[in-house]
């Protein structure tokens, strides 16, 4: 199998590896660059824990390969706080809102609403459903994730 070298700026770093063509964004940020915070569920698009931002759009790893990410930025969950320790402002209104039990779908969630709501972007109750459809989430009902959602897009998250 033939190995790509590649170079991928995650959260600011550059990350350099060898990989075969069929190795996944995802397994490359969790195997090679040591990024375990975002979760693999299926592995095949359709649960979104594995959502990652790419040149700030947000991407299923699992769905993408990492030679394709090769000179891009990618920004993972752990690149969302500050230095300091303080949370993005989806991680806080996840937070604050209980928009999560076990945590293995969370990720994921956090990164979509950041993308969705990043630059100051306002989505609507109705664009905020849709990326959120693209997540499942086996504990929480929901309502706590949209409450979060809500004040992101208002605005009125920390
Ligand atoms: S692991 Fe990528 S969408 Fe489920
Ligand atoms: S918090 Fe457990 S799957 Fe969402």
């Amino acid at each position: 199998m033939s190995q790509h070298s590649i170079e991928v700026t995650v959260n600011g770093e550059a990350v350099r590896a060898e990989v075969e063509a069929r190795r996944t964004l995802g397994d490359f940020l969790r195997i090679d660059a040591g990024r375990t915070g975002l979760h693999l569920g299926c592995e095949h698009g359709v649960c979104g824990a594995c959502t990652v931002m790419v040149d700030g759009l947000a991407v299923r790893s699992c769905l993408m390969l990492a030679v394709q990410a090769n000179g891009r930025d990618v920004v993972t969950v752990e690149g969302l706080a500050h230095a300091d320790g303080t949370l993005h402002p989806a991680q806080q209104a996840m937070k604050d809102e209980y928009g999560l039990q076990c945590g293995f779908c969370t990720p994921g969630i956090v990164m979509t609403l950041a993308a969705l709501t990043a630059d100051g972007a306002r989505p609507t109750e109705a664009a905020l459903r849709d990326a959120l459809s693209g997540h499942l989430c086996r504990c929480t009902g929901y309502q706590g994730i949209l409450r979060a959602a809500r004040r992101l897009a208002q605005g009125t998250a920390a």
